[in-house]
């Protein structure tokens, strides 16, 4: 799956440096090339002499070699890859990277490359658990990079915690599910549509009645489809996240029924549906048009019942479309997504169980199961939702034939 790939491996300075030469010599291995970029801390930690024999190629720090004046056109080098591996990416190094600092030749390269980056974060666990760290992880999966979540374990500093960055192993193996992925055609083109994120039922001018959903999980999928070729229809209510795949088309919505509205001029035309939009089942019977004022000890609103979208498009579904629902339970867990996957007529239900810790809305990890109108069940570990996306779209091209 490496065999003649290019590889640009950017190795900022922390002590899991000492990996990339194992890193290297595996990509070598697999027939890949390497251009190994390091900054000036980084060859603090292992020689480039090591670095350029593994991989077979001078490597690169310096803009130009002052010497001669011979330029390292980051433009060029950017270009020439297919991944670029960030690895270890220090706290340092992801911050320049999710702001554009570009004070080397790592990050001006970052900054050119179109190809696809992986970044490999190592720190020490204060480090890796500040808002800082935290924040410039997410930019960075904002603007589409992989993470390579790192490990829990001993640390360097004797800590015992999560910032262990992953073992090259590993690296090597989700560099090779990358490209098995690029190069299954399955959902190239394929026109999809995503619900996401919470709806807002209007009360009055200045009030709503909403819930927590972030939308992380439709926009981590929707990513994931994008990625993989299709054209996706992103159609979600209120939500701070931002998405830039040029292949998603995003549509803004407030309200259940905005959502349905948009949902139901879209899905003629999608082969997949993925409703992942925590919609609201109740809005209010009638919206006031000044702000309520506080009359009464209590207050009663009256509600009235919004249309089920995932149903309504379950009941004009063709043949040829596949439709995926959610569900996210409190209690009977399997039961009720069983429920709502026959009387939705999905094709697959992603069920999520807020007794699962970890897993529900405003949180960046998920625990799903996967059920299929077969009744067939998988279960999957508690993982990040970026990778939980990649899982869901995994079974959503499985089925596809
Ligand atoms: N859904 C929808 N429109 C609604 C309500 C739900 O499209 N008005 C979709 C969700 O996006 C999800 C699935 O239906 O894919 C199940 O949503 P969930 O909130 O778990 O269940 P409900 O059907 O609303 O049932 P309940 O709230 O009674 O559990």
């Amino acid at each position: 799956m490496l065999k003649g790939k290019k590889f640009i491996l950017g190795i900022s300075g922390g002590i899991a440096a000492y990996k990339c030469a194992h890193l290297t010599r595996l990509l070598v291995k697999e027939g890949a090339e390497v251009q190994v970029l390091m900054t000036k801390m980084a060859k603090e930690f292992i020689t480039p002499l090591t670095m350029a024999t593994l991989s077979k190629r001078p490597i690169l720090v310096e803009f130009y070699n002052p010497e001669n004046g011979d330029w390292n056109s980051h433009v060029d080098t950017g270009l020439w890859a297919d991944a670029m591996i960030v690895a270890p990416a220090t706290a340092n190094t992801m911050g320049k990277m999710a702001n554009g600092i570009a004070d080397n030749l790592l990050i001006t390269t970052y900054l050119s490359a179109k190809c696809p980056v992986f970044v490999a974060p190592t720190m020490d666990l204060d480090m890796y658990t500040h808002p800082s760290t935290t924040r410039n992880m997410e930019t960075l999966q904002s603007y589409g990079n992989i993470l390579i979540e790192p490990g829990s374990g001993e640390l360097a500093s004797g800590l015992v915690g999560k910032g262990r960055m992953a073992e090259p192993e590993e690296i090597v193996e989700k560099l090779k599910a990358y490209f098995k992925k690029k190069a299954s055609k399955k959902l190239a083109g394929k026109k999809v549509l995503v619900t996401a994120g919470p709806t807002h039922e209007k009360i009055d001018p200045v009030r709503f009645i909403g819930n927590y959903s972030s939308g992380k999980m439709g926009f981590a999928i929707a990513e994931e489809l994008a990625c993989r070729g299709a054209e996706v229809v992103l159609v979600t209510g209120p939500s701070s996240l931002s998405c830039n795949h040029p292949n998603i088309d995003r549509i803004n919505v407030v309200s259940a029924a905005d959502m349905y509205k948009a949902c139901e001029k879209v899905f003629a035309g999608c082969e997949i549906a993925v409703m992942s939009a925590a919609v609201a089942d109740y809005t209010p019977a009638v919206k006031a048009d000044q702000k309520m004022k506080r009359k009464s000890e209590t207050l009663t609103i009256e509600l009235k019942s919004t249309v089920d979208i995932a149903k309504a498009l379950g009941e004009k579904k063709k043949e040829n479309q596949f439709l995926v629902g959610f569900a996210l339970e409190t209690n009977d867990a399997e039961q009720n997504a069983l429920k709502k996957l026959n009387s939705k007529n999905l094709d697959l239900i992603v069920l999520n169980s807020l007794q699962d810790s970890g897993a529900g809305f405003n949180v960046d990890t998920n625990k799903i199961t996967i059920i299929n109108k077969q009744n067939n069940k998988k279960d999957f570990p508690l993982k990040s939702k970026v990778e939980v996306a990649n899982d869901i779209v995994d079974e959503i091209e499985s089925l596809m034939e």
